[in-house]
């Protein structure tokens, strides 16, 4: 099957997306000709063990990684380093990442500093992974508590998309990779978020392949405009200051998607309490994505407020002694403004804690 192709610009010299076929395809375009080390999520090449066996000769080295925000850590880089170079890894090696956003930031990580810079390829398993994160060059990562603070930028060469890979994945990570299908779909405007809607009414749609390469296709102005997150590329961060908040508070128990879900619904409402953005907005917004959250809201409406509020004071957005959220005035039209988390964001986030646990 031919697939269909979404070139990114990056100061680094530009990259491709090959989204199609099946995962034996994907595993095949992203093995190439030349010598590689697979990095892979050790439930995906469990899962998918056929595949490999296909796509990878026995001489291939194959590395598995169990994935969890322990392993997505400083600490857990250097056994991986050191079997990278055990398996025989060179400058010319290509590191092929296989897995979701955890697998992809060890291996972007390991890739920026192995041997001055590994060339990589990726091949997303999981929806989040493939709608999302998979286009950007970000890598982050933990260091002890302090969660992704240490990253870097390093794109890889090629990525290749198998909407089979998402065939084995549980529910709940459909449904945090939708939260940020849902989220590109607000930002791209009206008329994309009613179609979103229009989709998640019948609840999780059988076929995801057009809404990733469509995600894919909203979130490419923003990376290619501002490569380095320094300006526009702060509004895809829509619902994520209020998500990072409640994973930090649910101490990382809901997935990314899903906090950042419920990051949406809480910015919306904060909005429509501004008059920014007329309340049936904010209505329409939780109709949407209640749905996909919903076995999460009563450990958000039950957190701790001041663990939120410190939580967001670290934000990567914030300056010394400036703090800044996204808000919006509908869909397409978010804005970076200035808040003061005391005054305003505290007390609008007790609100939506009570709104939460209203019934
Ligand atoms: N670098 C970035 O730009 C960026 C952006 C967003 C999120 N992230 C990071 O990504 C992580 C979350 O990523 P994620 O949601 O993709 O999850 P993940 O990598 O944690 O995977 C979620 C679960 O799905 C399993 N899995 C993966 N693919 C599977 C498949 N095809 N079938 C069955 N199971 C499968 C994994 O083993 C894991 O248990 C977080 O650490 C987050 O910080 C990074
Ligand atoms: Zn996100």
């Amino acid at each position: 099957m031919t697939p269909v192709v979404l070139p990114i610009h990056s100061r680094s010299g530009g990259y491709r997306v090959a989204a199609g076929g099946s995962p034996v395809e994907a595993l095949v375009r992203a093995r190439g000709s030349g010598q590689v080390v697979v990095l892979v999520d050790a439930a995906v090449l469990r899962l998918h063990a056929e595949a490999f066996r296909q796509a990878f000769g026995p001489e291939v080295p194959i590395l598995p990684v169990v994935a969890s925000e322990q392993t997505k850590s400083y600490a857990a880089i250097t056994p991986i380093l050191e079997s990278l170079l055990d398996a025989g890894v060179r400058r010319s090696t290509v590191l092929v990442a296989v897995g979701g956003g955890i697998i992809q930031d060890l291996a972007a990580f390991a890739a920026t500093i192995l041997l001055r810079g590994l060339t990589w390829r990726l091949v997303p398993t999981t929806l989040l992974a493939q709608c999302d994160s998979c286009i950007g060059a970000k890598s982050s990562i933990n260091l002890g508590r302090h969660k992704n603070q240490l990253g870097t930028f390093h794109a890889p060469e090629e990525i290749h998309l198998s909407d089979g890979f998402l065939a084995t994945l549980a529910e709940e990570d459909l449904r945090s990779g939708l939260g940020e299908v849902v989220k590109f779909h607000l930002l791209a405007g009206p008329d994309a978020f009613a179609c979103i809607a229009r989709r998640l009414r019948e609840g999780i749609p059988a076929d995801l392949s057009d809404l990733v390469v469509a995600s894919l296709g909203i979130k490419r102005p923003y990376i290619e405009e501002d490569e380095f997150d320094r300006g526009i590329r702060n509004l895809l961060n829509y619902g994520h200051t209020f998500g990072h908040a409640f994973e930090v508070a649910s101490d990382f128990s809901i997935p990314h998607g899903l906090a950042v879900a419920l990051g949406m619904v809480a910015a919306t409402r904060i909005s429509a309490a501004r008059g920014w953005c007329p309340e049936e907005h904010a209505r329409e917004v939780e109709a949407v994505l209640a749905p996909l959250y919903r076995h999460h809201a009563r450990t958000v409406a039950h957190a701790s407020l001041e663990v939120m509020i410190a939580a967001m004071g670290r934000d990567k957005k914030n300056s010394a002694d400036r703090q800044f959220v996204i808000l919006t005035r509908g869909p397409g039209r978010m804005e970076k403004v200035q808040v003061d988390l005391m005054r305003e964001i505290a007390p609008a986030l007790g609100d939506f804690q009570a709104w939460l646990r209203r019934d």
